[in-house]
């Protein structure tokens, strides 16, 4: 392989309204500190009455344009499993409003995993040049679909978007994704869902249990699998790479909840230190988790110039997965 795709911009957005811990604890039947301790999580953006996936996408989108310092992209991929409307795909219309008209755009749903999956497939397009530059977004409004009354789900999910722009560049540049590694588990896509609202559930001609319309998870469960599956991939990837567990400078995790962090660290036998936190200031927000984990990484100097970094992500389907790099000399907008 001579041709690499390369992370050349990266951009982060989150809605302006912030739900604190206190927020909720005033309405649910919860305390901050219970979510804190059992989450990690301090408060989460939502959207506004009317504000849509697309509308955060563009934001990220045109940062990530920015960061990179161009105005152009031959393809917008957006992963998200909050769509705008269930059809058609979100992507063609933030294009658009992008001012990318004419790019080829689509969707791509994996959940949690979904900014890693639309890494992925944008890297191959990149690298066997059906594409010269890709837009990468990972936009989710889980607020949207969230059962008002449910104190759990309440507590871990945010809205938010985070985009990368990947460039044609050489494999040993740095910001090369390399050591991709995807899989999946659907004998286990119940442990996540929406039950309603989908062919499975119209096609029986009868209207939906009004709670089935709403997201649900059985969250000790998913907490198992995430731990699993993420230290796998991780190691995979590592292995892909021919990097020692220990070389790995940061870890960018899918920020499910600082524990499941913590029991990955210590599973993959890593100090937690190395894995970039920002999970107590968005809390979960789905295919946005990993770029605005970059995002915040930057910002924070946690994540610098010419370290191996790992990124990994878990979530409904089940799917997971891991890509790795040397991270580029990027600005985060
Ligand atoms: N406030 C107070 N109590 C709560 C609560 C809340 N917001 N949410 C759950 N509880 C209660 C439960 O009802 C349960 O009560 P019980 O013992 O009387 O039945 C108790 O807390 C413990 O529940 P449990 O599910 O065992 O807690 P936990 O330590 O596993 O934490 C999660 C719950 C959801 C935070 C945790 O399992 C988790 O993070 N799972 C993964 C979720 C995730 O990452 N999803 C997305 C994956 S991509």
């Amino acid at each position: 392989m001579n041709r690499a795709a390369v992370v050349a911009g990266l951009g982060a957005w989150v809605p302006e309204t912030v739900v604190t811990n206190d927020d909720l604890a005033a309405r649910l039947d919860t305390s901050a500190e219970w979510i804190s301790t059992r989450t990690g999580i301090e408060q989460r953006h939502i959207v506004a009455p009317g504000e849509s996936t697309g509308d955060l996408a563009v934001e990220a989108g045109g940062r990530a344009l920015k960061s990179a310092g161009t105005e152009r992209a031959d393809m917008v991929v957006l992963a998200t499993s909050t769509p705008d409307r269930s059809c058609p795909a979100t992507a063609p219309e933030v294009a658009a409003r992008l001012g990318l008209g004419g790019a080829a755009a689509f969707d791509i749903a994996a959940v949690c995993t979904g900014f890693v999956y639309a890494l992925g497939v944008s890297a191959a397009l990149v690298e066997s040049g059906t594409a010269g530059t890709v837009l990468v977004i990972g936009a989710d409004t889980f607020s949207t679909i969230l059962n008002p009354a449910d104190r759990t789900t309440r507590a871990i999910f945010g809205d938010g978007a985070g985009a990368v722009l990947l460039r044609a560049g050489a494999p040993a540049e740095p910001g090369a994704l390399k050591g991709l590694h995807l899989g999946s588990d659907g004998t286990r896509s119940r442990l996540l869902e929406v039950a309603a609202g989908g062919s499975r559930q119209r096609s029986t001609g009868r209207p939906a249990e009004p709670d089935a319309e709403f997201f649900t998870m059985e969250g000790r469960a998913v907490f198992a699998e995430a731990v699993r599956h993420m230290a796998a991939s991780v190691e995979t990837t590592a292995r892909l790479l021919d990097w020692r567990l220990d070389d790995l400078d940061r870890v960018v995790l899918h920020q499910a909840n600082s524990r499941i962090l913590v029991a990955v660290a210590e599973r993959i036998g890593l100090p937690a230190d190395r894995f970039v936190r920002n999970i107590e200031r968005v809390g979960n927000t789905v295919a946005a988790s990993i770029p605005l984990a970059l995002a915040d990484g930057v910002r924070r100097g946690e994540l610098l110039a010419g370290q191996r970094v790992v990124l990994g992500g878990f979530g409904g389907g089940l799917t997971w997965g891991s890509v790795g790099l040397v991270w580029p000399d990027v600005v985060a907008a």
